[in-house]
């Protein structure tokens, strides 16, 4: 019955859009605008976050140059939308194509809107309204809950981890409840945990995410979700179950052992809000009268130990109607307390994004077989395997082989990544871990039935991340350099699992700062991580610490302390996604942050040179030092550059958010930081004057701009000296690494940068590719064919030096912003290496861009595209005499195409949004 109200309600909708749509007679010249989305680039969100509202689209390639003004209008029915009761901007001449702020009338919690835009183009032609999109609001205040927490104290023996920490059992609980009125508008459900949740409504999974609700500082914020369980419900008899595991708010978390504290065990929070035709409302919500037990098959399911699955304690159909639950214990409840803020989710929720079929298996002994999925991934694997009763199946996961038939799973270190299952009967068993994640390419299954062979088809890998769809591609004539590229994504599937983590595998996983802030403009050309970051940043301010310094992971779980090179991710990444999407409000909401952690700076100096403690150039290469994972940078002179940097971002952001008096202040503390750290760091001949001359003291000096205009070429030149020195390798680590590129490619090395890229021996990218990798390494050399693999601390999965990949697309690929947010856009692609062509590109807020190049012997071809609304700075490589023809005619012929600049090696040409081929001959 549900489903047919659904099926009607959706065929008004459809016929008021076709109405909305095509209803006129008047023919329009231009398309309309397509892709919306509201604030962070969020899609058509259920449970949106926030009641101020921005909108943004982009407008179709073809009939624009450029957008004269738009039309907004705002309604709380797709019906309305003709004569909106929300809001309507009216005609705007205006370009503004992102960030449009809605100025309609208030809205709140569990609203419903939808909204479409007209635009009209350069020459005045408007468009027909845009498809209409949706935004719902979850419920934006504590008091919007009338459910109150609900656990469950264990009754059987407990049960205790290795470490001993506390395993939490799963509780399940469950609720029956009837449905007496069959005509139901919708059904929401709200709903969240302390610790993991997986809801089901008659049985049935709500929903397709995993690790929700997802990791925030769960003393002050914890966020909840919204779904659509309308079709779910039956008239009559229905029941609602709640499956509750420790996740990281009530798990063992962190690298050391006075992280693993006693934490309380999981709860939930749920509420069903059922709205009638008629307008009445039935709520069902967690209290005293839901039903729990922990003597459920998932016996217990820990992020770093893995999950065990008894079927003999299968439940079957505990979570539906049917069910009796006499046996189950009453929930223990708690209310919601008002410090700490329930809010929807403002970001994606992890998905299974991609499924690996395993690509070979081999039988290591009856019963035991190591299946390998040919990619280092992030998930958990789906098996189809048949077990005989009594026979427990235990499933180890490795990243990499130790022998053929063997397991490396030392990397791990205590976390034990094991998911046992106990089969309940014989014959095939399907079967997920439901609240754990793993990082491996392999996987060995111990305890099958042994009469059978094991077959590929019996394994496959679910990838999940956070749900972002990609917005860069890059492709070359060079097969490693693609691999690369291959690898520095999956690098960040496997590590954008709700929050950024340095590592998806070992007992760390944790929001380390530094990893993040090297990493993240990579992470904005590879994939649409907007609400990504902006969610991990509002993370971040709650847990700024009093002193202003923010602490090494965010969530803060490992202590108070500041570093230098790491909590400057407090500045570098509101920087970072404002650059790559304009978003000023992104920059607004994090600039009290930026501004204290610059106090926290200037209350640790002394004359402007801080020695805030920090790992410093953490694992650079041939270090010097007793701990060779500290690398030989002056600590002092990585701080010092950092306060300077972070001053100098936290200058621009004061600059664009209008706050003189911050300005002043803060221009006058860069100049005075750059003085000193000159002073103190370098002498008149532009060397670094302590104990190890470092290609990253030279980095960050040129790379923060921290050197006066005369001294800058000759550390430049002591800098290439060092490379030389170094057989034009580099031996930088997490901090000077991600800087290499840019800095060579400023100062007119980008020959050297090449040769530096495509070096195969150690340390270097390929190296580590010439090795297996599949993904990015935090060593160069973590395993080699050669000794094998380095002891203790050794991911092969951390995304940091995946970094290069900016330089990639900015400049082998050739995009990059001359903007913030890609208004006016740079086209510089330049060849180099071994390199015959390369193509890239990205879906940029105004639409795609893309820039692919050929180069033979005596040619150089482009083929761009520019998206409308935006012009680009088309910057071709070519000597005076070389003639430029675009679309197969002389450039000089083209009205709309302006030199801009000429110079002996490369001329700049101002480009209208378009496709073109451009060749120079
Ligand atoms: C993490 C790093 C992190 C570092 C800093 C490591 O254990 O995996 O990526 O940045 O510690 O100390």
């Amino acid at each position: 019955m549900a489903d047919f109200k659904m099926m009607k309600y959706c065929l008004l909708c459809l016929t008021a859009l076709i109405c909305l749509c095509s209803c006129t007679s008047v023919e329009y010249k231009t398309h309309p605008p397509v892709g919306l989305s509201v604030n962070e680039g969020l899609k058509n969100p259920l449970g949106f976050h926030t009641s101020n509202l921005r909108f943004s689209w982009k407008l179709p390639p073809g009939s624009y140059q450029v957008q004269q003004a738009y039309d907004v209008r705002v309604a709380s029915t797709i019906k309305q939308l003709s004569s909106p009761d929300l809001w309507r901007s009216g005609k705007v001449l205006s370009r503004q194509s992102t960030f449009v702020q809605y100025e309609g009338k208030p809205i709140g919690s569990r609203d419903q809107f939808f909204w479409q835009v007209r635009t009209w183009n350069e020459r005045g032609q408007p468009s027909a309204w845009s498809k209409a999109a949706v935004i719902e609001l979850g419920l934006l205040n504590n008091t919007d809950w009338q459910a109150q927490w609900i656990g469950l104290t264990e009754t059987s023996e407990l049960l205790f981890s290795k470490q001993q920490t506390r395993l939490y059992k799963t509780r399940y609980f469950r609720k029956p409840f009837v449905v007496e009125n069959i005509n139901i508008k919708k059904a929401r459900l709200y709903v969240t945990a302390k610790g993991l949740f997986e809801a089901s409504i008659n049985g049935k999974k709500v929903g397709d995410t995993w690790m929700t609700p997802g990791w925030t500082p769960y003393q002050k914020r914890i966020e909840t979700l919204t779904y659509d369980v309308t079709a779910m419900l039956n008239s009559g008899s229905n029941a609602i179950g709640l499956a509750l595991a420790p996740g990281w708010h009530s798990g063992r978390m962190g690298h050391a052992q006075r992280h693993w504290i006693a934490k309380p065990a999981p709860q939930g929070l749920a509420q069903l809000e059922i709205v009638y035709e008629n307008g009445q409302k039935h709520v069902i919500a967690t209290d005293h009268t839901w039903k729990g037990t922990t003597n459920g098959p998932i016996v217990y399911s820990e992020i770093y130990d893995g999950e065990q699955y008894d079927a003999r304690l299968d439940i079957r159909g505990w979570n539906t109607a049917l069910f009796s639950d006499r046996e189950w214990l009453q929930a223990e409840t708690s209310p919601i307390a008002d410090d700490v803020k329930l809010l929807p989710k403002s970001h994606p929720p992890v998905r299974v994004k991609h499924t690996l079929p395993a690509i070979s298996v081999q039988e290591i002994s009856p019963g035991v077989a190591i299946f390998d999925l040919g990619q280092n991934m992030v998930g958990v694997p789906r098996l189809k395997i048949p077990v005989k009763k009594g026979r427990s199946v235990k499933v180890n996961f490795a990243e990499m082989l130790k022998k053929k038939d063997e397991l490396y799973t030392d990397n791990y270190r205590t976390a034990l990544s094991r998911n046992e299952y106990i089969p309940n009967t014989n014959g095939i068993v399907e079967w997920s871990p439901t609240f754990t994640f793993h990082g491996f390419r392999y996987l060995s299954i111990d305890g099958y039935d042994a009469d059978e062979t094991p077959d590929v088809s019996w394994v496959s890998g679910l990838v999940q991340y956070s749900d972002f769809e990609p917005t860069g591609t890059f492709n070359s004539s060079h097969q490693k350099l693609n691999q690369l590229h291959s690898n520095i994504v999956w690098g960040m599937r496997g590590n954008f699992l709700d929050i950024p983590t340095d590592c998806p595998q070992r007992d760390e996983r944790m929001g380390w700062t530094g990893d993040a802030q090297v990493f993240a403009d990579t992470s904005m050309l590879n994939a649409g991580v907007h609400s990504f970051w902006s969610a991990w940043l509002q993370s971040m301010r709650e847990d700024q610490l009093d002193s202003g310094g923010i602490s090494n992971v965010i969530p803060n779980i490992t202590g108070n302390f500041s570093m230098s090179g790491w909590g400057d991710a407090s500045t570098v990444i509101p920087w970072s996604v404002y650059h790559a999407t304009g978003d000023i409000n992104l920059l607004a909401d994090n600039y009290e942050m930026m501004r204290k952690f610059v106090g926290f700076y200037e209350a640790e100096a002394r004359d402007y040179i801080v020695s805030t403690q920090t790992v410093g150039d953490w694992l650079q290469p041939y270090s010097h030092q007793k701990d060779p994972r500290w690398g030989d940078t002056d600590e002092t002179l990585i701080a010092t550059a950092y306060f300077a940097y972070s001053t100098k971002l936290t200058l621009d952001a004061a600059r664009i958010l209008s706050k003189p008096q911050d300005v002043a202040e803060l221009q006058a503390l860069y100049t005075n930081i750059k003085t000193a750290f000159d002073e103190k760091y370098f002498d008149e001949d532009g060397k670094v004057t302590s104990a190890y001359e470092t290609q990253t003291s030279y980095l960050l000096a040129l790379g923060f701009d921290l050197l006066p205009e005369y001294k800058k070429q000759y550390a430049l030149a002591r800098l290439v000296k060092q490379i030389e020195k170094a057989d034009f390798h580099l031996r930088t680590g997490f901090l000077g690494t991600p800087l290499l590129a840019e800095v060579l490619d400023k100062f007119g090395h980008r020959d050297l940068m090449f040769r530096i890229l495509f070096n195969e021996n150690y340390p270097s990218w390929f190296y580590s590719i010439d090795q297996g990798a599949t993904t990015i390494w935090e060593r160069w050399n973590g395993y080699t064919h050669k000794d094998g693999f380095i002891p203790k601390m050794n991911s092969f999965n951390h995304y940091a030096y995946g970094a290069i990949g900016e330089w990639m697309y900015k400049r082998i690929g050739g995009i990059r912003p001359l903007e913030p947010g890609y208004k006016r856009i740079g086209l510089a692609p330049r060849p180099g290496g071994p390199l015959t062509s390369a193509e890239a590109s990205y879906e940029s807020p105004y639409g795609l861009i893309r820039s692919e190049w050929v180069k033979t012997d005596t040619t150089f071809k482009m083929m761009i595209e520019i998206p409308p609304n935006t012009t680009a700075q088309v910057d071709v490589p070519m000597t005076f005499s070389q003639t430029l023809l675009v679309n197969d005619t002389l450039v000089s012929e083209h009205a709309k195409i302006n030199l801009i600049q000429k110079e002996a090696k490369r001329q700049v040409f101002l480009f209208q949004p378009g496709s073109y081929t451009l060749s120079v001959e």
